[in-house]
């Protein structure tokens, strides 16, 4: 069991490198699956949960590698195969595979991903859609068994902009008979890379960005080579990370359009930031005043994967600020961790009210999802002493060298293997 050790308060200063956005790279793996031909995928991060897609797409027949950041996937050769549960839960946006397993072989059996670190993840959004398109769906014991003759394209109104239930229904709806619209589809970046992926690869999508995403679908998806958009949850990671040690950073490979609430919400703590086309500078203050009231909505709103991060920038404020998390019901959990470095924080339900504390002190924490493990490790490099950070099983999900980087930014940072 790895653990992070931080020595604090070494001010951040240099230029970093952001990779490809994991929560594109995973879609956009599973999309490979109902291509006709060969995918390379450029920019495509190294992470846990990537390794995890490999494997899976490796499991069902497909040549699947990844080699110096290019994905490269063979579908020709896939060949219809249950995915065991082992390895379907060593990911839960595993059900991503749904979709494409529907449009190439016509059936999928999976194990439900169930609750999680953030909270009940049901999959109700997804399942209703498919079954709108023609897909007999039969829950038992955990798993859920889907079949179709063919997928047809039908008028999907969504309850909710849920993300992976948009993508799902994206990549089954590409080469399905007829048309497709989602209403109340999600927004999201990635969903705008998805919609470029398979129009790349033949598919005739429009709309992707915008609530109504129409999909006329196409005999057969060929091939192509597509490069992943960049992380912008990476990117805020590495901002709060600047933000309170006073840093003065540059992120390349960002796209600042992507990080709006993000950016405003440091700009309204004293941070001054500079943007160009794919860079960001910022220039910290002293010391952070309060981020104000952030509340997480779907995209354009304020992301609910940069909630912990900012919090964690928010601990080191002069002021109070107020977080509601209008996503998952069960992301507050790095706040008990946080307060075990001296934070002052309260909860109620889904809102945490952050006040002003003296320094942050180091202290051994546990990360008990992805990006409150980020949240420790930023509020580890602000605190006053040594922090320890373990259950990294959860940062490797979704970081590719982040404790590499910041040492290079000039953090006391080491990851040592623990007994
Ligand atoms: C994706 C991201 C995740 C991010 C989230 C919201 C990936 C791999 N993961 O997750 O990092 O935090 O978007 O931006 O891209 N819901 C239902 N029924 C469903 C589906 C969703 O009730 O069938 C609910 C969820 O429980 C949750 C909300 O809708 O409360 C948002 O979920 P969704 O947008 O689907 O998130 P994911 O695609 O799982």
């Amino acid at each position: 069991m790895d653990k992070i050790i931080i020595h604090g308060q070494n001010r951040l200063s240099g230029t970093v490198r952001c990779h490809g956005a994991k929560n594109s790279a995973l879609p956009l793996l599973a999309a490979c699956l109902a291509a006709g031909d060969p995918c390379r995928l450029y920019n495509c991060p190294r992470l846990a949960d990537v390794d995890t897609s490999l494997d899976i797409l490796q499991h069902l027949g497909c040549l699947a590698v990844l080699d110096d950041g290019t994905a490269f996937v063979d579908p020709t050769n896939a060949c219809y195969r249950e995915i065991p549960d082992a390895l379907m839960r060593r990911m839960r946006s595993s059900i991503i595979f749904l979709g494409a397993m529907l449009a190439r072989f016509g059936r999928a059996e999976l194990s439900l991903p169930g609750g999680c670190e953030l909270g009940a993840r049901p999959v109700d959004l997804h399942l209703s859609a498919l079954q709108r398109m023609g897909v007999h769906v039969e829950e038992q014991h955990g798993n859920i068994r889907c079949r179709c003759d063919r997928l047809y394209g039908a008028s999907i109104p969504l309850e909710f902009p849920s993300v992976g239930a948009t993508e799902n229904i994206m990549i089954a709806a590409a080469s399905a008979e007829g048309e497709t619209v989602i209403r109340n589809a999600a927004r999201e970046p990635e969903i705008v890379d998805l919609g470029n992926f398979l129009n790349a690869c033949g598919a005739k999508i429009s709309g992707c960005g915008e609530s109504t995403i129409v999909i006329s679908g196409v005999r057969r998806l060929g091939g192509c080579g597509h490069t992943v958009i960049p992380d912008r949850i990476e990117a805020a990671t590495y901002l709060a990370a600047a933000a309170v040690t006073a840093g003065e950073v540059t992120l390349t490979h960002v796209c600042p359009e992507h990080l709006i609430p993000v950016l405003s919400a440091l700009e309204k703590a004293g941070c001054r930031l500079e943007n160009s086309a794919d860079t960001i500078r910022i220039t910290a203050p002293q010391r952070l005043g309060p981020v104000g009231y952030i509340r997480t909505m779907p995209y354009p709103g304020f992301p609910t994967d940069a909630q912990a991060i900012i919090m964690a920038a928010a601990c080191t404020a002069e002021g109070t600020s107020v977080f509601v998390e209008n996503i998952f019901d069960g992301r507050m959990k790095h706040v008990g961790e946080l307060c075990r470095l001296g934070a002052r924080i309260t909860t109620e339900g889904r809102m945490a009210v952050v006040e002003q504390s003296q320094n942050l002190t180091g202290a051994p924490v546990t990360a008990c999802d992805l990006r409150g493990a980020a949240a420790l490790i930023i509020a580890g490099l602000a605190a006053r002493g040594v922090t320890e950070v373990s259950g990294l099983c959860h940062l490797d999900r979704g970081y590719e060298a982040l404790d590499r980087n910041l040492r290079s930014l000039g953090a006391d940072i080491m990851r040592v293997s623990a007994e």
